[in-house]
């Protein structure tokens, strides 16, 4: 039997090149391997996304972006977590297992304590703005891998703790009934993932505001790969395309060729960063072309969007049952 990756993402809108490179790749290289299971966590978007409009519309953005960038739904278990009730169920037992310090540690309900100390705020009022969903957002994720008897979960390094965290609970239940009924999983953190440079050369980010986007319109991709920053070097000056970001963006869209050749231009002199630019327009419109146009297609029909991870959730409602009804029966809840 295949082992089983699974894997959650947070519904953000402008899904952008890092993501493709990052997460949406990699993800869909380890489905080859692996029984996948990716889902789009919606609940866990709803601590922070409360207008109903913008979340609804990224839900099938992010839903499309994984769909065109070639998640294959006939291979992939791919629905919404909100579909799955039984996922709240097991959080709903899982809390009984959880420690509140455990949650206290969390790096994310952390950093808003500090951001609120920073701003001046004192005893009670530093836990202010932090709703129950970020608190216990460990808790939810936990219950999210741990119902689809995941293996491995491939996610960032800044996700890694929430796994320790779903290892912790897991492994208390076992410990209190003395049985395996719930399976460990173990985080995949990629090595060899690209970082991708964002337009101002640090690692492209939204929150930095640096980014390429994977959907843009033709023109825009181009407008946008027109404002990467460059020093002042003139066009007659040889470049070294070592620590250009125009360059590490060129070698994620093209062939160990294409690479050498153009890294011989650079190296000559007489290319200007605009026409350095123009080719990595180039090599980014040839490959998110196709990509683009299957999105467009996804977005233009939105019932058949939502039936996709409708069937993705008929599919994936079984094997969750199972686990909730193993712990219910291990807790006597079920007689
Ligand atoms: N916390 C993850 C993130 O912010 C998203 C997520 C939710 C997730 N549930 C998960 C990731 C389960 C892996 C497994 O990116």
């Amino acid at each position: 039997m295949k082992k089983i990756s699974l894997t959650g993402i947070k519904p953000t809108g402008d899904l952008h090149i890092g993501n493709y490179f990052g997460a949406i790749k990699p993800a869909l290289e380890l489905a080859e391997e692996y029984d996948a299971r990716y889902f789009i966590a919606d609940y866990h978007a709803l601590n922070t996304m409360k207008d109903p409009k913008e979340l609804n519309s990224t839900i099938r953005q992010v839903a499309a972006g994984w769909l065109a960038g070639g998640l294959n739904p006939e291979k992939v278990i791919f629905y919404r977590q909100s579909s799955i009730p039984e996922v709240f169920e097991l959080t709903t037992m899982f809390m009984a297992f959880t420690a509140k310090g455990l949650m206290n540690r969390a790096h994310a309900y952390k950093d808003a304590i500090n951001k609120n100390k920073e701003n001046g705020k004192t005893g009670e009022e530093t836990d202010s703005g932090i709703n129950m969903g970020l608190f216990t957002y460990p808790v939810l994720m936990a219950a999210d891998i741990i119902i689809f008897d995941s293996d491995i979960v491939p996610v960032g390094k800044d996700q890694v703790q929430h796994i320790e965290m779903a290892q912790d609970i897991a492994q208390s239940i076992n410990a209190n009934y003395g049985q395996q009924v719930l399976k460990i999983p173990q985080a995949a953190v990629q090595k060899d993932v690209a970082v991708v440079p964002g337009l101002d050369g640090r690692k492209m980010s939204k929150s930095y505001g640096n980014i390429i986007p994977l959907f843009a319109p033709e023109k825009t991709l181009r407008k946008t790969i027109m404002r990467i920053t460059t020093n002042s070097q003139s066009v007659e000056e040889p470049k070294d395309p070592d620590t250009s970001q125009i360059f590490q963006l060129y070698k994620l869209f093209s062939n160990a060729d294409e690479q050498a050749a153009l890294a011989n231009r650079y190296r000559a002199g007489g290319m200007g960063w605009g026409e350095a630019k123009e080719e990595l327009f180039q090599a980014v419109n040839r490959l998110l072309t196709p990509i683009r146009e299957r999105y467009e297609t996804y977005m233009a029909d939105i019932p058949a969007l939502d039936k996709i991870l409708e069937q993705g959730a008929q599919k994936a409602r079984p094997i969750a049952a199972a686990t909730v009804k193993r712990l219910r029966k291990a807790a006597g809840i079920d007689l």
